[in-house]
């Protein structure tokens, strides 16, 4: 295992390759302490996959690959340098989550239930991980289509008696906070009796923004059943996946109905298992996905060859639908027939599907 370590760009170099945002400019030169902060971050690779240590580069020098030539692929490379690649106005919707730093933000000491990654340590000094996620977040800005949508899951951390809710840095990239959704997980490992049990966590649904202008996003609310049209989203956690923090399938494809249609193309720069490409490509919109695990690559190819693109979705949901309230389930499973095209009057089913 070693560590890759660059730190020698200044935060001038930074802003100069995305959009500058005052109010960032202006909180990140107060926390810097130096109007000379080098601006550093650190990936720890085991397997000598990659030594892709990015940094907010010139994007004149990087060639702006033709997307055709990358779609429904899962890419070795690292996240902003993959991001980088892309032409502006090019991606749809990105679903995602970044590793949460638990272990930087604790500065390095174990906590129960510890994340172990397979080429990452998660320990990056806590200031360089926010200002690595809000480069991250530029980025994104740049890339996304001004129609499309970012669903960033992250969730409030403790340390020390304080919470660190993810908003602190995520308000202070160009991106628009479009809206909250609580995704309740129905449980928790921390069981600490010090506060109440948090079993939940976050997806931010950011839009594009630029200095004057601030679009809505598509939005498809009628495709969805009626427990996952309010902010509130109750998804227990997907055990069967090896990888140490997946988010389940049902959430991604929910993101991935809401927003966008078939053929467009979804983002997840983080794939890890590759949970958003799964639910891309089971609802024939294409995918695209960076990571620098090639063990997590191997994962994904697996699951993508094993995966029914009908019953992976509904499986799931039949999981949500049983942990809900009786009077509600019977209401959505009437709406997931009618949804799926189940003609109660003919009793068949429509060949054309709805989403
Ligand atoms: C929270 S996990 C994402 C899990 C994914 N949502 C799933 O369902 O499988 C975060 C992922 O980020 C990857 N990662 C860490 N640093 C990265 C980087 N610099 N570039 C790309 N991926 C990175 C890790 O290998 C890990 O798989």
């Amino acid at each position: 295992m070693h560590s890759v370590t660059k730190s020698n760009e200044k935060a001038e170099s930074i802003n100069s390759t995305m959009p500058a945002n005052n109010k960032e400019r202006s909180m990140m030169s107060n926390q810097c302490h130096s109007s000379t902060y080098q601006y550093s971050f650190r990936i720890v690779i085991k397997n000598e996959i990659s030594s892709s240590t990015t940094t907010a580069s010139k994007p004149d020098g990087i060639e702006k690959k033709k997307l055709k030539s990358i779609v429904n692929k899962y890419l070795i490379v690292d996240c902003l340098k993959g991001l980088k690649m892309l032409p502006s106005n090019s991606i749809q919707c990105i679903v995602t989550s970044p590793p949460y730093n638990k272990l930087g933000l604790r500065e390095g000491s174990s906590y129960s239930g510890q994340i172990v990654y397979d080429t990452y340590d998660d320990d990056m000094d806590e200031h360089e991980y926010k200002r690595w996620q809000i480069d991250l977040l530029n980025e994104i800005n740049r890339i996304l289509k001004p129609n499309g949508s970012l669903f960033y899951n992250h969730k409030d951390r403790r340390y020390r008696h304080r919470d660190y809710p993810p908003e602190e840095f995520i308000i202070r990239s160009d991106l628009n906070l479009y809206q909250t959704i609580i995704w309740d997980r129905s449980c928790t490992a921390n069981q600490n009796a010090a506060y109440f049990r948090p079993n939940s966590e976050k997806i931010f649904w950011l839009t594009k923004s630029s200095r004057s202008t601030v679009t809505a996003p598509t939005f498809y609310r009628d495709r969805l059943p009626e427990c996952f049209k309010s902010s509130i989203w109750r998804i227990p956690p997907d055990r069967k996946n090896k990888h140490p923090a997946p988010f389940p399938a049902l959430l991604a494809e929910i993101c991935i109905l809401a927003t966008t249609d078939k053929g467009d193309l979804v983002l997840d720069p983080f794939a890890g298992s590759g949970t958003t490409l799964i639910a891309a490509a089971n609802l024939k919109r294409s995918f695209l996905g960076f990571d620098i695990s090639k063990k997590y690559q191997a994962m994904f190819k697996h699951r993508l060859a094993t995966s029914n693109s009908d019953i992976n979705m509904w499986k799931e949901f039949y999981v949500v639908e049983k942990i809900i309230d009786k009077r509600l389930r019977n209401g959505h499973v009437e709406y997931l027939l009618k949804w799926k095209g189940f003609d109660h009057n003919q009793n068949t089913v429509s060949e054309e599907e709805k989403y």
